[in-house]
């Protein structure tokens, strides 16, 4: 088994970025992260689900959409209109987050609960029994190049403990920093997902970074 790679497209070239969902396909990434800001919940503004619906045509890739928006119920509907796989909601966003993972779960779509470095695992414990997907921030949300804060594994052990205990299969998506090193960290701890932006998109050679974190992360 290896950790399954999530690039997200915050770090692609926007004006060639079917080149660069191509690339991370044919280099077998599983998933394609996309991060959407709302200049709310997080201070960047980023892209809506316009870009969702001129993605899912050209790739068929999950598409894992990753909702850093304030009140996310607001927009679930039109992303799982747009086309959207996954669509994970922050729970520090919503009061609501049981009925907001319901109402991603009627459009028929994978639901994921998302929790910010200084939100414990406590928060969510009630609602994984409904998620396919949680994913934890391994830094604080809206930018991406931030470090990858290790405190962040010892929650990752222990949603990969609740998941064993309570007989539960869904993903654990680590989220910011990841590179070769963490993602391996992260892998042990129980992580099953990496998000990568700037560690796959930055610098040469996207393929050969998705094929680092696997190789990395192969048991
Ligand atoms: C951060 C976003 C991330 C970001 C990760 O708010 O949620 O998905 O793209 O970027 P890197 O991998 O560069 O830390
Ligand atoms: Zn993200």
């Amino acid at each position: 088994m290896t950790i399954k790679v999530a690039p997200s497209i915050l770090a692609a070239d926007y004006l060639n970025l079917e080149r660069d969902v191509k690339l991370v396909e044919d280099a077998g990434a599983e998933m394609l992260h996309i991060d959407v800001m709302d200049g709310m919940f997080v201070p960047s503004i980023s892209y809506g689900p316009g870009w969702v619906k001129a993605l899912r045509p050209v790739t068929k890739m999950i598409l894992d959409v990753h909702l850093m928006v304030e009140q996310p119920e607001r927009y679930i509907d039109t992303f799982a209109e747009a086309g959207a796989d996954i669509i994970g909601v922050h729970v520090e966003a919503t009061q609501h987050i049981h009925r907001a993972l319901q109402q991603i779960k009627g459009h028929g779509k994978k639901a994921e609960v998302v929790i910010n470095p200084g939100t414990p695992v406590s928060a969510i414990e009630s609602v994984l029994n409904m998620v396919d997907q949680v994913l934890v921030m391994t830094v604080n949300p809206g930018f991406g190049g931030q470090k990858f804060l290790p405190e962040t594994l010892q929650k990752i052990e222990r949603l990969a403990s609740l998941k064993k205990s309570l007989g539960y299969d869904f993903d654990i998506q680590i989220d910011g920093g990841a590179n070769d090193e963490t993602s391996a960290m992260a892998y042990k701890a129980g992580a099953t997902v990496a998000v990568a932006g700037s560690y796959v998109y930055d610098k040469v050679d996207p393929a050969a970074k998705i094929a680092r974190l696997k190789e990395v992360t192969t048991d």
